[in-house]
């Protein structure tokens, strides 16, 4: 008996697999160009965004933000600001032409130690040499030539803040250091 061979199924077709899409140098090279242009303008872009941009409140040597006006309500009350190195004094007219808030740099005016606020005084002493100075940082004792340096002080929707950028020397105690309280 003979075996017949089995017949063959034919083999379903294949789809034809396209070839990949060869990228010429030349394409390459336009690719990469106007990838390195993009990135380019991107950066140009943050760098002029960056420059008009508000800047955000920072550390000391720009702006910081000291609290609510509310914290400073106590007619000659003095609050540290550690963050910024300032004080913020509630100044009356006993100490200064109007009453208001005034910002007083801490560092001494005589060899730059850091004063401190004593209560028990009711006037800032320096350790160092003895200089003091009274609620609006005049220099009334002591080797000081000045008073206390000042920063600007803004009240902004309830909330007051200090420019430690722009710390400024003085001779006298003027209205214009002070910014009236509002509450
Ligand atoms: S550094 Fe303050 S009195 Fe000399």
């Amino acid at each position: 008996m003979s075996v017949q061979p089995e017949a063959q199924q034919p083999e379903p077709a294949r789809k034809p697999v396209p070839e990949p899409e060869k990228v010429s140098r030349r394409r390459l090279l336009r690719y990469l160009m106007w990838g390195s242009t993009g990135v380019f303008a991107l950066a140009t872009a943050g760098v002029g965004l960056g420059m008009f941009w508000p800047r955000k409140i920072q550390g000391f040597g720009g702006k910081v933000v000291a609290g609510p006006v509310s914290k400073f309500a106590q007619p000659l009350s003095v609050t540290v600001v550690r963050e910024g190195k300032f004080y913020v004094s509630h100044v009356t007219t006993r100490y200064a032409p109007v009453e208001g808030l005034i910002a007083l740099y801490w560092r001494c005016v005589h060899l730059g130690c850091t004063v401190p606020w004593v209560p028990a005084e009711d006037r800032f002493h320096c350790p160092c040499h003895g200089s003091i100075y009274d609620h609006a940082g005049k220099n009334i004792a002591g080797p000081a030539p000045r008073p206390l340096d000042w920063m600007p002080l803004t009240i902004e929707k309830g909330i007051v803040v200090v420019d430690t950028g722009k710390i400024n020397q003085r001779h006298a105690v003027e209205a214009n250091q002070i910014t009236p309280f509002k509450g």
